[in-house]
């Protein structure tokens, strides 16, 4: 996941601490003596329109990054028979045998896909998204526009938010979780810690629980990473591979969300099913990633960095084509077996699988700047630089015969097709044509 991603590219969004700020002192407050009452009134009435001026001006809307940590503390706007029924209708089922789905991260790259393709096939989808500031807001509102026109609602609020979770099991009794929300990202793990533990692990157990808790229990998908493969060498990586040596606290995150799928697997008969990604690419991806922040500096003549390894070792990606990964996703549904537990308590054994997602054809890096190089017709400044050891690991390859085998995956997708669909939709999406795009 991302494990191309730069240095430079997220140094301006360290986390702020929210909630402070300074008024200048004002040189009215102590030098003018003030005989009429009603000017009185009207410089308190100044001086509380700029406190709320301010903190309009710092709220997450700017660009001023909110310590994701906290981003629960946001209250959101839910409940009452409208949204109710809004939920309700997003979520109504319209072809026979169709499941009904609640997809967390829905306004994310993967989820927006999984979102609209089982939408397109008639299952019941209720979206789910916190829209933090990880990346521009922008692009997740743009992607949310989109699933409103397939009849996709994506209800806003966090995954810790317990009440809202309960809310919705009570108004959709969803028979499947496809969960994708989480704080992704290797290197952004060392500027913010707590945004990791706040949507990979707290989050990630609050919705187990009230999955356990809920009448039938539904079979949750969820994502969790190549990454958890760490520094192993051994490839191409198979499921049964060891995956107690992570490089990055997201990779930590994600092996401990398959620990804790273990748990709630062996307590209660939850049904669940683990997918590791391998580096997800695609039309409206996600701009932290290598082949994206690529595309848009080459476009800008500014210099990439190429990471190679020790003695000019090749440091290789197993790409995979988003339209790949949706249907990898939409196999491991349509074959997850029932939860076996209710009210809470386990009845039976429940089905436990982790599945890698990935092309089986790792591409160097320098081969995919030449691709980008290509098709958009620019010469890339190439800055070649030793692969730090903060995250980012040497190589992926995945093992794909178990996911082929049990969810009939197979992706048809090369890098340089795959590139030409994204580069397609980047051109379109960022020179204006926001609203043309489809
Ligand atoms: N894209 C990849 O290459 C890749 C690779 C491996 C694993 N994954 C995993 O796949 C999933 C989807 O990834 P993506 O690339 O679409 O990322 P993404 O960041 O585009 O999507 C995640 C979405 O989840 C939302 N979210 C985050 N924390 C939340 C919270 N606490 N409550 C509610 N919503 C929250 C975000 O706003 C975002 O829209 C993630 O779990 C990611 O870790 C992705
Ligand atoms: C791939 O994984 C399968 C198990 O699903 C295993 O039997 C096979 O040996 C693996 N192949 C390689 C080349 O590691």
């Amino acid at each position: 996941m991302s494990q191309l991603k730069q240095i430079s590219h997220n140094d301006n969004s360290a986390p702020s601490t929210p909630g402070k700020f300074k008024i200048e002192k004002s040189p009215y407050f102590n030098r003018t003596r003030w005989h009429s009452s009603l000017a009185k009134l009207t410089l308190w009435s100044f001086a509380f329109l700029a406190v709320i001026l301010i903190f309009f001006l710092r709220s997450p809307s700017s660009s001023v990054p909110i310590d994701p940590s906290r981003r629960s503390l946001r209250t959101y706007n839910w409940g009452g028979s409208a949204w109710e029924k809004r939920v309700r209708s997003s979520a109504r089922v319209r072809s026979r045998n169709g499941m009904t789905v609640l997809v967390t991260g829905a306004a994310g790259f993967v989820g927006t896909h999984v979102s609209s393709a089982l939408k397109r096939r008639g299952d019941g989808v209720l979206g789910m998204d916190n829209f933090n500031d990880y990346y521009e807001i922008s692009l997740k509102r743009a992607r949310q526009a989109l699933l409103e026109r397939t009849g996709v609602y994506i209800v806003e609020g966090d995954i810790n938010d317990e009440a809202l979770l309960r809310k919705l099991f009570e108004v959709v009794p969803f028979t499947h979780v496809m969960h994708l929300a989480a704080q992704a990202g290797v290197r952004y793990a060392m500027q913010n810690p707590g945004s990791y533990v706040h949507s990979n692990i707290a989050g990630f157990v609050n919705l187990l629980e009230v999955c356990k808790s809920v009448n039938p229990q539904p079979a949750i998908v969820w994502a969790s990473s190549s990454s958890v493969y760490g520094l192993n060498t051994k490839v191409p990586f198979s499921e049964r591979d060891r995956t107690d040596q992570p490089a990055s606290l997201y990779a930590a995150t994600k092996k401990a969300g398959e620990e804790i799928a273990h748990t709630y697997n062996h307590i209660y008969g939850l049904s669940l099913t683990g997918l590791r990604f391998f580096t997800v690419y695609g039309p409206w991806g996600r701009p932290d990633m290598a082949y994206f922040f690529f595309t848009k500096d080459i476009l800008k003549g500014k210099p990439i960095p190429v990471f190679e390894a020790a003695n000019h070792g090749t440091v290789a990606r197993d790409f995979t084509y988003i339209d790949d990964i949706v249907r990898g996703c939409l196999g491991a549904l349509d074959t997850a077996e029932k939860s076996t537990g209710s009210g809470g308590k386990k009845r039976g054994p429940a089905q436990l699988r982790v599945f890698n997602l990935g092309n089986t054809s790792p591409v160097p890096v320098t081969e995919l700047v030449s691709i980008l190089e290509r098709l958009l017709k620019v010469k890339a400044k190439r800055n070649i630089m030793k692969l730090p050891r903060n995250g980012d690991v040497q190589f992926t390859h995945a093992n794909i015969s178990y996911a082929q085998r049990e969810l009939g995956y197979k992706p048809t997708t090369d890098l340089q097709t795959g590139l030409k669909k994204f580069v397609r939709w980047y051109l379109n999406y960022y020179s204006g044509g926001k609203k043309a795009v489809e």
